[in-house]
């Protein structure tokens, strides 16, 4: 098989870049180890920044977002009963959120791609990438295997969108690799519930008990998450305890209460932030989750991996017109800088709202002093609300 862009992984990334490629005219082929059900099912993150949206409408992706889609203009605070609203057309100059979870983009771009697009191969594994370094003429090669059979896949260009847990990234050397990580003391319990929402928008809690945060997938559909301590299983906890623990960690002191329902999914996600530099080898690109991670606090982790393939598809529609490779070489300089502010983003939220289980009374006190300035400065809150509706793409 040959294609000019080898694109290993069908979310988020894989299939946006694909869908970019498709529409610039550039062929490609997308390589994905599980199964259509796996991809379209996994609950992964759920909210959608301005520029995501607008990049999804303008591939022609976007119309079920635009129907399905929740518009949110804002988020709420909560910490020492209080509450305080973020409102984001104010501080931003008219930008917001969509709450569409990933799993119904994954959904919307499959069909594109399985209706006009190139080939998207499922249950086929990438078992490595070869020649990165190659030229052109020689370029690299994607070994998988698919239907039991091994396979090669020739192309002028790979791209790696296959996640943490990938192998994209192994093929780029260690002695040109810089990696920077850190893991953090706690985790999230995150629960689907077929309950509305108890508010119209998202609302993320600071309490002495730990985070919380309630968060939607439609109007009758609750996403709630509870921060625990890392190495929980989800099957340690009842439905009625989570609700009871969420119940404490949203107090107010108002009449506001949670509504209960039935949970229909019950699931831990780690906690990391982590880097991996360069996000370009010779022919080898990465994109996404497979560059890097961010604790889903600041739910960056889709948006940035958007940034990324606009900025490839961007880079190589620039080759293919111009024959320059200005683009592309600073690809892995021009991703990286809005990958590190949303780490920024991601880290400051994270730390704001959490609990370290070996947390100090001066730093609960330190976290409430940086909310309340949140709530008392236009400065402040100002920041937050330029990092969660969005960073420019590079
Ligand atoms: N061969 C083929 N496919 C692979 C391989 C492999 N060796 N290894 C992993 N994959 C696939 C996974 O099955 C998965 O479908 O690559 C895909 C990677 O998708 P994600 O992990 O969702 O990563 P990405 O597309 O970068 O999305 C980033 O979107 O899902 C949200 O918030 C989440 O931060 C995440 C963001
Ligand atoms: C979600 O709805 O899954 C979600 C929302 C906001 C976040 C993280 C996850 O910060």
């Amino acid at each position: 098989m040959r294609t000019t862009v080898g694109i290993i992984g069908a979310g988020p990334a894989g299939l946006l870049l694909a869908r970019l490629l498709h529409n610039a005219g550039i062929d490609s082929v997308v390589l994905e180890s599980r199964d259509r059900d796996y991809v379209e099912q996994r609950q992964r993150a759920g909210i959608l920044e301005q520029g995501t949206a607008d990049v999804l409408r303008a591939a022609g992706a976007g119309e079920r977002m635009e129907r399905e889609g929740l518009r949110h203009d804002g988020i709420e605070l909560r910490f020492a009963k209080k509450r305080h609203r973020v409102d984001f057309p104010a501080l931003t100059g008219g930008r917001s959120v969509t709450v569409y979870a990933q799993t119904e983009v994954c959904k919307d771009l499959i069909a594109l791609q399985l209706k006009e697009g190139g080939p998207l191969l499922f249950e086929a594994e990438a078992l490595a990438v070869e020649g990165a370094e190659g030229e052109a003429g020689d370029g690299p090669r994607v070994r998988f295997r698919h239907g039991g059979v091994e396979d090669v896949l020739e192309c002028e260009y790979v791209v790696g969108c296959d996640g943490f847990w990938g192998v994209a990234r192994q093929a780029i050397p260690e002695e040109v690799t810089r990696v920077f990580e850190r893991t953090y003391p706690f985790g999230w319990l995150g629960v689907l519930a077929d309950v509305p929402p108890s508010h119209d928008e998202l609302v993320y809690a600071r309490h002495d008990r730990g985070f919380a945060l309630l968060s939607m997938r439609s109007p009758a559909v609750s996403r709630l998450y509870l921060q625990v301590p890392e190495g929980t299983d989800a099957g340690e906890w009842s439905d009625d305890e989570i609700w009871d623990e969420l119940e404490r960690r949203f107090e107010t002191g108002d009449e506001w209460t949670l509504e209960r329902g039935p949970i229909t999914q019950k699931s831990v996600t780690p906690m990391r932030s982590y880097v991996h530099e360069p996000m370009r080898h010779g022919r080898l690109f990465l994109a996404g989750d497979a560059a890097h991670i961010v604790p889903p606090t600041g739910a960056k982790g889709l948006n940035l991996a958007v940034g990324d393939v606009v900025t490839f598809a961007r880079a190589l529609t620039y080759e293919k017109e111009t024959g320059s490779a200005e683009l592309l070489d600073a690809y892995s300089a021009t991703c990286l800088r809005r990958v590190w502010q949303a780490e920024r983003f991601s880290y400051d939220m994270t730390t704001l709202l959490h609990r370290a289980p070996d947390a100090t009374p001066f730093e609960d006190r330190m976290q409430l002093a940086r909310l309340e300035r949140i709530a008392s400065s236009r400065a402040a809150e100002t920041d937050l609300a330029e990092g969660y509706t969005g960073f420019p793409f590079g």
